[in-house]
């Protein structure tokens, strides 16, 4: 569950400094902040997903200070605490949105009393790629409502999500992104960077700063790239160019790879895309001696009751099913939920 009612969540672009007495003051570069996702130097978020957490003994209140690059009026985050029989508990903040989403964190206030401890990561972590149909577009939450969110959840898993609505993969302008994900994935900042004016770049990421590495990466990505006409052959020869840069950063972890559900319509039909396309990538990953990667066939999994009628995206309750089925997929995969979060 993702709740704020707890947490008094104070956004500001300028420091505040009276008021503060006898708080905890954390600065940005605390050692004891639990970073995930892609953050900039400044530091702010990019990327739907990308926030922090925090271990923290005696919390009663929490205010974030924000500065200049935060996106203004308004970056929706989402708060939660892990539920804990502990006095300590686990704070989770992270940005909902894949546009709107740069919250620059100058402070971290907290009540007089309260002390930072050491953040325990998952021993899973999942990284997703994708597009809007798993960046969360649409949702009233964003990305915390869409279903790579809740399967880290059930699983008890850190998670990223890279995923770009609109973005192909094959690196070409698509629907207001002027690098597809082949490209994007590699740097800090989202597409969105060449919309913005005080940080009209796009800089690489470091993925020596995603600690721990993930441990499981999944993608989901080709609805654009079949919009903007890239022919099948091209998409998977692009897709395999992507598998094998990724293997550079990620050697032995599985990669799982969706076939397109598809795009439903009130008649029951559905239209696909790149029909046996994934199927294909998979095949030649194994041809080229990679047995670690594997198709996860989506056919049937969505239906037009699980889209908004209007842009066929889906809901909520889609997202829940969708998150539920590839929970279920994994678990007879082999891969068994954590029991508890270690912190
Ligand atoms: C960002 O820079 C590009 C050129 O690289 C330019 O076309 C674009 O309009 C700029 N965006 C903004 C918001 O200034
Ligand atoms: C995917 O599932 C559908 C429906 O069950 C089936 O018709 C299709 O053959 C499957 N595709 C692959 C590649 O296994």
């Amino acid at each position: 569950m993702l709740t704020s009612f707890a947490y008094s969540l104070v956004l500001m672009t300028t420091v505040l400094v009276s008021g503060a007495i006898g708080s905890v003051i954390i600065s940005n570069d605390h050692p004891l902040i639990h970073f995930h996702g892609r953050w900039d130097k400044s530091p702010g978020t990019w990327w739907a997903g990308s926030g922090f957490k925090m271990h923290v003994d005696n919390l009663k209140s929490l205010s974030l200070i924000l500065g200049e690059h935060t996106t203004t009026p308004v970056a929706s985050i989402g708060v939660s605490p892990y539920p804990s029989l502990k006095p300590s508990s686990v704070v989770r903040i992270n940005v909902e949105g894949w546009q709107n989403n740069r919250i620059n964190v100058e402070k971290i206030i907290l009540n007089d009393g309260a002390r930072l401890l050491p953040y325990s990561p998952s021993r899973l972590g999942f990284q997703f790629i994708g597009d809007s149909l798993s960046a969360g577009q649409y949702l009233p939450q964003g990305v915390d409502q869409a279903w790579p969110f809740l399967v880290g959840e059930q699983f008890k898993a850190e998670h990223t999500v890279n995923a770009q609505p609109g973005a192909t993969l094959t690196d070409i302008v698509s629907y207001g992104n002027q690098h597809g994900v082949s490209f994007q994935f590699f740097r800090t900042e989202d597409t969105g960077y060449f919309y913005t004016t005080d940080h009209n770049f796009t800089t690489a990421w470091d993925f020596r700063r995603d600690v721990p590495p993930p441990t499981h990466v999944i993608i989901h990505i080709g609805a654009n790239d079949a919009s903007q006409s890239v022919t099948q052959d091209s998409f998977i020869k692009t897709f395999l160019n992507f598998i094998s840069r990724l293997r550079t950063l990620y050697p032995t972890q599985p990669i799982f790879l969706f076939t397109p559900w598809g795009w439903p319509s009130a008649d029951g039909s559905v239209s696909q895309y790149y029909p046996g396309a994934h199927q294909q990538i998979v095949q030649d990953r194994i041809k080229l001696g990679d047995h670690n990667v594997f198709l996860v066939n989506t056919t049937g999994w969505v239906t037009f009751d699980d889209v908004f009628p209007d842009n066929q995206h889906p809901n909520v309750p889609g997202h829940e099913k969708i998150a539920n089925l590839f929970g279920a997929w994994l678990e007879t995969w082999g891969l068994k939920p954590e029991p508890e979060w270690p912190a």
